[in-house]
C-alpha cells in the first residue's frame, strides 16, 4: 500500500477531506480482518465522516476534521466504550454512565485503566473527629475531555502539573496519535515516514520490523514533534515513545493471575512530554527519583541491594519471595533495556519475573505508580497511596462501617476492582502501603 498519509495530511484540510473516498477505498482493502489500527492508521470511515454527513444527517462544512463524535475523544469511545459488556472486554477503556452507578466500579481492567473512575466521587469519615473527606472523580486520573460522553475538563489542575498543557485540551489524540504514524524501524529508530506498518508494535507476539516494513510505536503513542492540531507547536513532545510490550490480552481480571506488561524504557521521559519539569522534587510535596534523563541527582535505578528486595517481598514482614514470581503488576519497575528480544522472552517465558540487572537496569518509573488512564485512587495511582494501609481486617474496604480510613468511601466490589481484583488474601490482612515493595525502610 503506497498511499503517504502525510502528504494528505500536508495539503489543505478541505482538499485532504474531500480525497477520502477515493484514498480509504484503497486503504480499506489493506487492512487485515483482524484489528481496526493494526498499529497505524485504520480505514478513515471509522472515524471520520464521508460527504460532510454525520450518521447521514448533514453536518455542513466546518465539523472539527469532520469526525464522527463532537471532538476526538467522543469519535475513539464510539469504539472504545462499549455497553452492557460482561466484564473487562478487549480495546475497551470506558464504562458507560448508567453502569457505574452507585457501589459498581467501571469495568475494564487494561493496564492504562478505565476512565469511568473519573466520574465517581467518594466520600467518607476517617474517624470521629475529622470532618467527611472527599476524593473527588476528576483526582482519578487524566481527564480527557468528551461532550458526547460526558467527561469533563479537570477543574483543579488548569495545565499539566509541572508543564503547559492546557487541561481544556487533553483527549486521546494528545498521547496517542490518531494517524498511528509513530512506527519503529529495523534499526530501532522510530520515524513518522520511510517503511509502511505492517502490524501493531504493542505485543509481545508483534511481528519484529524488517528491511521492508516497520511495526507501530506502543500503543500507537506520540513521539518526538508530534501535538494535535489545535494544541500547537510549542507543546510538541520531545522524547519517543515508550519501549514496553504487553500481552495481547491485557484487559483481563487480575484474580488468579497478574497481567504483566513488559516496560521495557523511556516511559518516564514520554511522561515528560508534557510534565515537562520534575514533579516530584519535593516542591509538590512528594519527593521521588524516576528513571530517564531529567530525574535530578537519582536516575531511580533499582540498586542490587533494592533489587534483591524487591523479589523477596511478598507481603507485610514476609519476605520469602523468589525472582521468578517477584511480579506485582500493582508495582511495576521498568526493566531498564530497549531491546525487544528482552521483553519478548520475558513476556513469552517468564511473565511473573521481578528486576534482574541481566535483563537491563531496573528502574521505578512514572507507572511504577500511576495508571496512565486513570485509576480508583488519587492521582490515578495504582494502590491507594493516600493511606497507611491498603488493606483493613481482610478487606480492601470497611464498606458498612461508620468510620473508612483505608477504603476511603469505597464499596469491596470497588476496591477490589481498583486492585484489579487481585484477592486482598494475597497480601497481609493489614497490608501496608505498596511503596515497602521496593523499600525496607522509609523515612516518616
Ligand atoms: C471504528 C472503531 C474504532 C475507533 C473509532 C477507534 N478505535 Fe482504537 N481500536 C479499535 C480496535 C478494534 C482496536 C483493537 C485492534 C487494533 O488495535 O487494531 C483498537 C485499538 C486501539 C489501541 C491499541 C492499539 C495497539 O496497537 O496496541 C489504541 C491505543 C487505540 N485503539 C486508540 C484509539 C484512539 C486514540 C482513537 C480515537 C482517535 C481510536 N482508537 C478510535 C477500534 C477503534
Ligand atoms: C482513529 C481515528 C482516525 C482515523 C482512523 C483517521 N483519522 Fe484523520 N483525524 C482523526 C482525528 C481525531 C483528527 C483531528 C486531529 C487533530 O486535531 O490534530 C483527524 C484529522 C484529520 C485530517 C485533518 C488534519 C489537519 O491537519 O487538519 C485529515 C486530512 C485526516 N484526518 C485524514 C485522514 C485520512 C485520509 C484517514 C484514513 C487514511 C484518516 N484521517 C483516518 C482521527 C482519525
Ligand atoms: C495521558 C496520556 C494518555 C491519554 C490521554 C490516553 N491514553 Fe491511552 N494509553 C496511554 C498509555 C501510556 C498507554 C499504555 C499503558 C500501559 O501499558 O501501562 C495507553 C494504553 C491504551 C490502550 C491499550 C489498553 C490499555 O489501557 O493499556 C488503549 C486501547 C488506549 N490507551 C486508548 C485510549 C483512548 C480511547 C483514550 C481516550 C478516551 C486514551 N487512550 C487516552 C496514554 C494515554
Ligand atoms: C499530552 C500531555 C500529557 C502527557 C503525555 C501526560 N500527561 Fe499527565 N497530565 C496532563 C494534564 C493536562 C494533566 C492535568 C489534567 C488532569 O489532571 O486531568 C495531567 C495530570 C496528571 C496527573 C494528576 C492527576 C490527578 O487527577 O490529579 C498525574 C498523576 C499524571 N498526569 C501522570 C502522568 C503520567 C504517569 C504520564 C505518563 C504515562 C503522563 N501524565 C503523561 C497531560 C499529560
Ligand atoms: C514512587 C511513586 C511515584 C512515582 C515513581 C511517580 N509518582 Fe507521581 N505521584 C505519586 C503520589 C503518591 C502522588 C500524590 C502526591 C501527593 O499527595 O503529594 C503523585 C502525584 C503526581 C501528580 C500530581 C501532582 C500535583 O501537583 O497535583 C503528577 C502530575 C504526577 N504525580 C506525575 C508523575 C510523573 C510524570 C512521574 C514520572 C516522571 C511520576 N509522577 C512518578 C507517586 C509517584
Ligand atoms: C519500584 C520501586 C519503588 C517504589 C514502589 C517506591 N520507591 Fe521510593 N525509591 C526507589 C528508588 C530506586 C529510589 C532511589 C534510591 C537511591 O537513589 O538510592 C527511591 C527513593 C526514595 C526516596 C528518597 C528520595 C530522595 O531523592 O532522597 C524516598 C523518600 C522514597 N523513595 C519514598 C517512596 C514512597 C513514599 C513510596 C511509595 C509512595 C516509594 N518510595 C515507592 C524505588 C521505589
Amino acid at each position: 500500500m503506497l498511499f503517504n498519509l502525510r502528504s494528505l495530511l500536508r495539503i489543505s484540510k478541505l482538499s485532504a477531506l474531500f480525497l477520502f473516498g477515493a484514498v480509504c477505498g484503497a486503504l480499506m482493502s489493506s487492512h487485515p480482518a483482524l484489528g481496526f489500527h493494526s498499529g497505524g492508521v485504520g480505514e478513515c470511515e471509522g472515524c471520520h465522516t464521508m460527504h460532510n454527513s454525520k450518521e447521514g444527517t448533514n453536518v455542513g462544512a466546518g465539523g472539527a476534521a469532520l469526525l464522527k463524535g463532537s471532538d476526538a475523544t467522543s469519535t475513539c469511545l464510539l469504539c472504545h466504550q462499549a455497553s452492557n459488556l460482561p466484564g473487562p472486554t478487549t480495546f475497551h477503556v470506558s464504562t458507560p454512565d448508567g453502569e457505574i452507578l452507585a457501589g459498581s466500579p467501571p469495568k475494564q481492567l487494561s493496564p492504562g485503566g478505565d476512565f469511568a473512575w473519573l466520574k465517581k466521587t467518594f466520600t467518607w469519615y476517617p474517624d470521629m473527629v475529622s470532618p467527611l473527606k472527599t476524593s473527588p472523580g476528576e483526582r482519578h486520573g487524566h481527564n480527557v475531555v468528551s461532550l458526547d460522553f460526558g467527561y469533563q475538563p479537570d477543574g483543579t489542575h488548569l495545565t499539566a502539573p509541572g508543564g503547559g498543557y492546557p487541561s481544556q485540551s487533553l483527549s486521546c489524540i494528545s498521547c496517542h496519535d490518531p494517524h498511528g504514524k509513530y512506527r519503529r524501524n529495523l534499526d530501532g529508530s522510530v520515524t513518522t515516514d520511510g517503511h509502511p506498518i505492517k502490524a501493531s508494535g504493542s505485543f509481545d507476539v508483534s511481528p519484529a520490523p524488517d528491511a521492508q516494513t516497520s511495526v507501530g510505536s506502543y500503543r500507537m503513542l506520540g513521539g518526538s514533534g508530534y501535538a494535535p492540531k489545535g494544541v500547537g507547536g510549542a507543546l510538541a513532545f520531545i522524547y519517543p515513545p515508550p519501549v514496553a510490550l504487553a500481552p495481547l490480552n491485557a484487559n483481563r481480571s487480575e484474580a488468579t493471575s497478574q497481567t504483566r506488561v513488559a516496560y521495557g524504557s523511556g516511559m518516564s521521559d514520554w511522561c515528560r512530554n508534557c510534565h515537562t519539569g520534575n514533579v516530584h522534587n519535593g516542591a509538590n510535596g512528594f519527593l521521588h527519583p524516576t528513571s530517564g534523563s531529567a530525574s535530578g541527582s537519582s536516575t531511580g535505578t533499582l540498586d542490587s541491594t533494592m533489587t534483591a528486595y524487591y523479589n523477596s517481598y511478598v507481603k507485610n514482614g514476609d519476605l520469602s519471595g523468589i525472582e521468578a514470581t517477584a511480579y506485582l503488576s500493582l508495582v511495576p519497575f521498568e526493566i531498564g533495556t530497549s531491546s525487544y528480544f528482552v521483553l519478548q522472552s520475558i513476556l513469552g517465558n517468564t511473565p511473573t519475573k521481578g528486576p534482574n540487572s541481566a535483563d537491563g537496569t531496573p528502574s521505578v518509573m512514572c507507572l511504577s505508580c500511576h495508571r496512565a488512564h486513570a485509576s480508583s485512587w488519587d492521582y490515578g495511582t495504582r494502590w491507594n497511596a493516600n493511606t497507611s494501609q491498603i488493606g483493613s481486617n481482610g478487606k480492601y474496604s470497611e464498606e458498612g462501617a461508620l468510620y473508612q480510613p483505608y477504603g476511603q468511601g469505597r464499596t469491596e466490589a470497588e476496591a477490589l476492582q481498583g486492585y484489579y481484583q487481585i484477592p486482598e488474601t494475597k497480601f497481609d490482612p493489614n497490608q501496608q502501603k505498596l511503596c515497602y515493595k521496593c523499600h525496607a525502610t522509609l523515612p516518616q
